[in-house]
């Protein structure tokens, strides 16, 4: 037997004015996309936003469901979202913001395991990481290389052919 350690680099930035301006312009896409979010159960709002090779931008959101596994999270809406519209062109980046309307949200969501595994799926198939970035409404805001920072030992289409 060996022991082995995974770790990756998580950059921990005191504030969205700390981000340069264009992840500014990406996490300002994400906190409007927010807004939009429909939360009528859990009252937790969440926008997504991801910038694609070719500069745009494609935003989601939470969209929930009276039968709460039908609802789908905003990473999830927005990575669909650029697969069906821009497919082929690769992902860049994904700025995420949550909100709450029962209280402040001043830490930064890091997106679910489903979600993870979703997102795996894109950075695999284009070959390329995506860089993420994580951020509540206020404080902190942590940013990672890659989604295999975030879901180590993914499973994936190698196990399938
Ligand atoms: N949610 C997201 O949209 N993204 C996350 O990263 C975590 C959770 C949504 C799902 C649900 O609508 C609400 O937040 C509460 O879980």
């Amino acid at each position: 037997m060996k022991r082995e350690n995974i770790a990756f680099e998580l950059m921990v930035y005191d504030g969205f004015e700390e981000l340069s301006e264009n992840d500014q312009t990406l996490m300002e896409a994400a906190v409007a996309a927010r807004k939009n979010a429909y939360a009528p159960y859990s009252k937790f709002q969440v926008g997504a936003a991801l910038l694609l090779e070719n500069g745009m931008v494609v935003t989601g959101n939470n969209q929930e469901n009276a039968c709460y596994p039908a609802g789908l999270c905003a990473e999830r809406v927005a990575i669909f979202h650029a697969g069906a519209t821009y497919p082929g062109v690769a992902i860049k980046a994904l700025a995420i913001s949550a909100t709450s309307m029962n209280q402040p949200v001043s830490k930064p969501a890091a997106p679910c395991g489903n979600c993870r595994q979703s997102i795996s799926e894109y950075e695999i198939k284009q070959q390329e990481p995506i860089r993420i970035m994580m951020m509540g409404e206020t404080g902190t805001v942590l940013q990672c290389h890659s989604i295999s920072d975030l879901l180590p030992l993914a499973f994936n289409n190698s196990f399938l052919s």
